[in-house]
């Protein structure tokens, strides 16, 4: 039912826009993205690219599909596509990109990347995802991670508490802010919520080895070992920390209970920061950011690209404008900063960052060194979306939400419906 209204949605969107293929002269300067920045923050980042583009002279269209995770814009654009009008440009995460890819959707804008020297400056994790058989036809414009909790710091200092460690002292600074009689963890409980926040659990209870066996792996074996079931049982234990009205909130409102202090933290990416800065909080003064409990050194990412349509020739020169712009080290800078994430482009400097920014992108380089930056499973950057957006936020969400009784049943139920996805 909820797939029906968002496919008519979808299709009304198409109809309203009534993009033509035709050439016309208002058409050869125009850029028309989709995307899911609609929150305060991520918009505001957005505005970064957009007057980039306008002082180039080149008009923005947008085509904002609302809902963290992009699950409802994905939508959209399969219709999109699929009615023969792609936009310029779509947001997209990971193996979202290597289906357009597969189904020869995707311009090639390699001569660019060739002529800016791309490839040197991207990690190579990311251009597995903004590559197809040695062809540019996705562009990163971040890297985003998924494995921070937020937290309000009057709050914290109210209860006495501090940073914590390990997944323990995560649960018992959550019983602190309870017993103070704060709400201990915002939450929007939607399913790609849920799952993102069970990728930083699975993290802390298991340790990378464990994370990529499972997650990136799919080894049967982890999927279903005591280590799984325990990060199931840990998460179980973090509903009891979540106000009774969770059900269904979006993120940025979760994100906006820590920012007033009627919460004590949530656990969300960085683009939580991007809500934090809009509201013109500073980190170590009003809010502090620490990696999840017990994933220190460890980077668990998605990278927000924009995938690069195979539009008509009269829109390729605007599109190509738009890919220079993204990658354009200024650019790269000033929408990051704005936005909670890192560059993608691993030559720009930190120094425009606050604290949290400046910890964020040394944290990539000494994961990336390191080995322990892994994708993101409930964002599409270890599997399909039919596994991750799919199988994955279904049992997540079916377990957190108690249709799912135990930890027992919730392996179970996780490779049963990794089987039937792949
Ligand atoms: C993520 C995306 C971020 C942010 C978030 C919430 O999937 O990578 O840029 O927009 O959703 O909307």
């Amino acid at each position: 039912m909820i797939f029906r209204t968002m496919l008519l949605a979808s299709a009304m969107a198409v109809g309203v826009l009534g993009v033509s293929g035709s050439a016309s002269a208002a058409d050869n300067k125009e850029v028309q993205m989709l995307h899911w920045w609609t929150s305060g923050g991520e918009a505001a980042a957005l505005n970064v690219l957009k007057q980039y583009l306008a002082k180039e002279g080149y008009a923005w269209k947008d085509v904002p599909v609302a809902g963290g995770g992009g699950e409802a814009a994905m939508t959209t654009l399969k219709a999109m596509v699929a009615g023969g009008n792609p936009p310029t440009a779509s947001q997209i995460l990971g193996y979202f990109a290597l289906d357009y890819a597969e189904a020869g959707k995707l311009a090639d804008v390699s001569a660019l990347a060739e002529k800016e020297g791309w490839a040197k400056v991207i990690p190579t994790a990311l251009q597995r995802f903004t590559t197809t058989d040695g062809k540019w036809d996705a562009i990163p414009i971040n890297i985003h991670s998924v494995n921070w909790i937020w937290v309000n710091k009057a709050l914290m200092e109210k209860i006495g508490g501090k940073e914590p460690k390990n997944f323990d002292e995560f649960v018992a600074l959550l019983d602190k802010a309870k017993a103070a009689g704060a709400i201990p963890l915002a939450l929007g409980g939607q399913p790609w919520q849920e799952a993102t926040m069970f990728d930083s659990v699975v993290m802390s209870t298991g340790g990378p080895a464990f994370y990529k066996k499972a997650f990136i792996d799919l080894d049967e074996s982890a999927l279903k070992s005591e280590t799984m079931k325990k990060s199931f049982d840990n998460l179980a234990k973090l509903r009891g920390y979540v106000d009774p009205n969770y059900a269904g909130r979006d993120w940025n409102l979760a994100t906006a209970m820590v920012i007033k202090g009627d919460a004590l933290l949530q656990v969300m990416g960085d683009w939580a920061k991007g809500e934090f800065k809009t509201a013109n909080k500073e980190p170590g003064k009003d809010y502090l950011c620490y990696r999840f409990p017990g994933t220190d050194g460890t980077v668990i990412y998605n990278t927000d690209m924009f995938a690069l349509f195979d539009v008509p020739a009269d829109r390729k020169a605007a599109q190509l404008a738009l890919a220079d712009a993204t990658m354009s080290p200024e650019v790269q800078s000033a929408f990051n900063v704005i936005k909670g994430s890192v560059p993608a482009r691993t030559d720009v400097p930190d120094t425009a960052f606050d604290m949290c920014g400046k910890k964020g992108i040394a944290d990539v380089k000494a994961a990336n060194a390191k080995g322990t930056f892994v994708g993101s499973l409930a964002q599409n950057y270890a599997q399909p979306p039919a596994i991750g957006t799919g199988a994955y936020h279904d049992v997540v969400t079916k377990f957190f939400h108690g249709e799912i009784k135990n930890s027992d049943g919730a392996v179970t139920e996780l490779v049963k419906a990794i089987n039937a996805a792949k």
